[in-house]
């Protein structure tokens, strides 16, 4: 469905003689949709057994009168204090053995037997309730899984699951000893009930064993989403089940987590600092779309400061544009959060679209403007998506073991961000305009795509191996970086010459590595015949040392003790090529090849480049719609090229140069 557009609204934290004029207020800014009470279980069952709807239902049928319909969100986010009174092995054991706080959300342990219980038939009161209720679109399981760094729980029922977990896949403890490298200092299992979880310091345990932990906790959670989901199925199979999740939030396995929903759902806050960081902004929502290949919507969009400390307001325009760069980038709506700043609560200074007293200012006005330039664009967006021709690899499992291999210093032994690899070479394709997609190398087909980047792939199985090499076989080029194919899917380092078995696809074998401290770099020179460049870049990090069977060189270290070694290798694999950059490079390298690259396999930049500019493009068989937005607070002026457009804001007719206003975006149908 185009266009969805609303708030996130909380109509128990105000009078109920204020609501009429809530929903005048929403009509008026074009909203057709709401999410509404997912922290109101004390609401909803103030006491064991009694329920009370009637509020809720009266909010519902005062929204569909205005012609807006609601999405409700299972209250279990935030469990009531009567059932954490009743039981409170509900609550959550951290790594330290100390348990989470009453009083406040997200405090829940996934495999608790009790709160399994509550959420089952909380979910199924509601879902009883509403399932023929016209004007409830859908759901929305829970809040935020592992929001407030909630994915790890100690309790005897974790401890447990963990266990038959294990059990289940390894079926012999000889086998579980032997896949984690147990006989390390002395810690194989003999019985199942010796094995406990991994504690901090994580570094003082088994990688392997590390990774199943945080592989389990992710199971927990998409189980415990899984019960839920199958609750709504049962009775309202006709109704929407979405989740909203956290961009690159990266300690759930998302892939898995949004398999089972109808649509991702994302809670887009790009103003966190004085600063958006306008690559991982775009970054973020690309993964929201790629997870399922398909529109999302926006759960929650910022649409005022939030509760940092110094919390920067939005300037103007700012929510205008983060609602267009929205459906930009694949969104098919946005949901604002919130409807009104609430005056108490932990959230006192999370501000809405409204203020504290409810008077609608400029953030209301402009979300009712750009509410109207949507609803007018609509016709012409709705059906359409974006197709990039771009990918990234993204494997949550391989974000732990990166994240798992630090130092007594609690630093990366690479001194990197485990998102870096990825960022490097997004941030030039996002500064040309190139649309990206990030896809599960296990599962999915890569073949339509010109270009595929493997940041730092470390954990490498068959699967993947196999899906790589077909992708290069018939014709793909790859890129990849550090420490691909170093260890095996149990988190082990391969026994065989790295890059492992993926030495023949990249034609050279690793011969030594050695780690850069602090700011240390290291300089290489890249060869023109390879990458159409002869320049000279750096590195951070981690070098590593390559030496070709096949493959030839793509660059050469410069200084250090690799100097005049090579740095990079290209192999020709099939119809293909593959490359393996063996240090974390600068981003003049990231850019160089990726212009190298855009230029080798015709990639499409939907605009040219201008700072601050991101342009985008979303298409169908009839339309082709493109997004010019522009970040900076100065105008700028970007060539057509040839092409001619129709604003379909302002009717206008471009040819020749198109102008982008500072802090403003143009949506432009393609008419040649
Ligand atoms: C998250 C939650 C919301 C709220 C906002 C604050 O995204 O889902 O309930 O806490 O943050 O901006
Ligand atoms: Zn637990």
């Amino acid at each position: 469905m185009f266009l969805v557009l609303g708030a996130d609204y909380y109509p128990e934290h105000w009078h109920e003689e204020r609501w009429a004029k809530d929903v005048d207020l929403m009509s008026k800014a074009g909203f057709n949709t709401v999410r509404l009470a997912e922290f109101a279980w004390s609401k909803l069952e103030p006491k064991k057994g009694e329920y009370n709807f009637e509020w809720l239902d009266k909010v519902i049928d005062m929204l569909a009168a205005k012609g807006i319909k609601s999405i409700i969100g299972t209250p279990t986010a935030a469990p009531p204090p009567w059932i954490v009174k009743a039981h409170p092995d509900i609550l959550r054991i951290d790594g330290d053995g100390k348990r989470a706080a009453e009083g406040t959300r997200k405090n829940y342990c996934a495999n608790n037997p009790n709160y399994i219980e509550h959420s089952k038939r909380i979910v199924e009161k509601m879902t009883l309730h509403y399932k023929d209720d016209p004007n409830v679109m859908g759901w929305q399981t829970d809040n935020e899984f592992g929001c407030h760094s909630s994915e790890l729980c100690y309790c005897t029922n974790c401890i447990t699951a963990f266990r038959d977990w294990l059990r289940k896949k390894y079926k012999s403890l000889d086998e579980l000893n032997k896949a984690c490298g147990l006989v390390f200092w002395g810690q194989e299992y003999g019985s199942w009930d010796e094995i406990f979880p991994p504690r901090p310091p994580f570094t003082m345990q088994s990688p392997s064993l590390n990774l199943e932990w945080r592989r389990f906790a992710s199971d927990s959670w998409v189980r415990y989403q899984q019960i839920q989901i199958d609750m709504i199925r049962k009775h309202a199979p006709h109704q929407l089940i979405t989740h909203n999740l956290m961009g690159l939030y990266k300690e759930l396995d998302y892939f898995k987590l949004a398999e089972p929903l109808d649509l991702v759902s994302f809670d887009y806050y790009p103003k966190w600092a004085g600063q958006v960081d306008l690559f991982a902004s775009a970054m973020s929502h690309d993964i929201m779309r790629s997870l399922k290949k398909k529109p999302y919507w926006i759960m929650e969009l910022q649409s005022g400061a939030v509760k940092t400390q110094v919390a920067p307001a939005p300037q103007p325009g700012e929510i205008r544009l983060w609602t267009i760069q929205s459906v930009a980038r694949g969104a098919d709506g946005t949901i604002y959060f919130r409807w009104r700043t609430c005056r108490f609560g932990a959230e006192e200074y999370w501000h809405g679209i409204l203020d504290h007293d409810g008077i609608p200012r400029r953030r209301y006005s402009e979300v009712r403007k750009v509410s109207e330039e949507l609803h007018k664009a609509a016709s012409c967006i709705e059906g359409t998506s974006i197709n990039p021709q771009v990918a990234f690899t993204l494997v949550y499992d391989n974000i732990w073991a990166l994240d798992l291999e630090v130092g007594y210093e609690g630093k990366n032994y690479y001194g990197i961000h485990s998102w870096k690899p990825a960022l490097d070479y997004y941030s030039p394709l996002y500064a040309r305009n190139v649309l990206v997609d990030f896809v599960n190398p296990a599962s999915e087909d890569m073949s339509g795509y010109k270009a595929l980047f493997v940041p730092s792939l470390m954990l490498l199985n068959e699967k993947v191996d196999k899906n790589l090499k077909s992708y290069v076989k018939e014709g793909g080029i790859l890129v990849a970086t550090p420490r691909t194919g170093a260890k095996d899917w149990n988190n082990n380092v391969v026994e065989e010459p790295l890059p492992g078995r993926l030495s023949d696809l990249f034609g050279m074998t690793i011969v030594e590595y050695t780690g850069l401290p602090g700011d240390m770099k290291v300089e290489f020179r890249t060869t023109k015949a390879e990458l159409g460049i002869e320049k000279t870049f750096a590195g951070v990090g981690w070098a590593e040392l390559l030496q070709p069977a096949k493959a030839k060189v793509a660059a050469h270290y410069q200084a250090g003790v690799y100097k005049g070694k090579p740095a990079a290798t290209v192999n020709s694999f099939g119809d293909g090529a593959a490359i393996y950059i063996g240090t974390f490079a600068d981003r003049e390298f990231c850019s160089a090849l990726v212009d190298w690259l855009i230029r080798k396999r015709k990639i499409e930049k939907v605009l040219p480049s201008a700072p601050g500019l991101e342009a985008t493009k979303r298409s169908s068989t009839e339309n082709e719609i493109v997004f010019a937005l522009n970040h900076s607070d100065k105008a700028l002026e970007v060539p057509c090229n040839g092409r001619e457009y129709q604003d379909l804001i302002t009717g206008e007719k471009i040819t020749g140069s198109l102008t982008v206003g500072g802090i403003d975006a143009r949506i432009l149908k393609i008419i040649k």
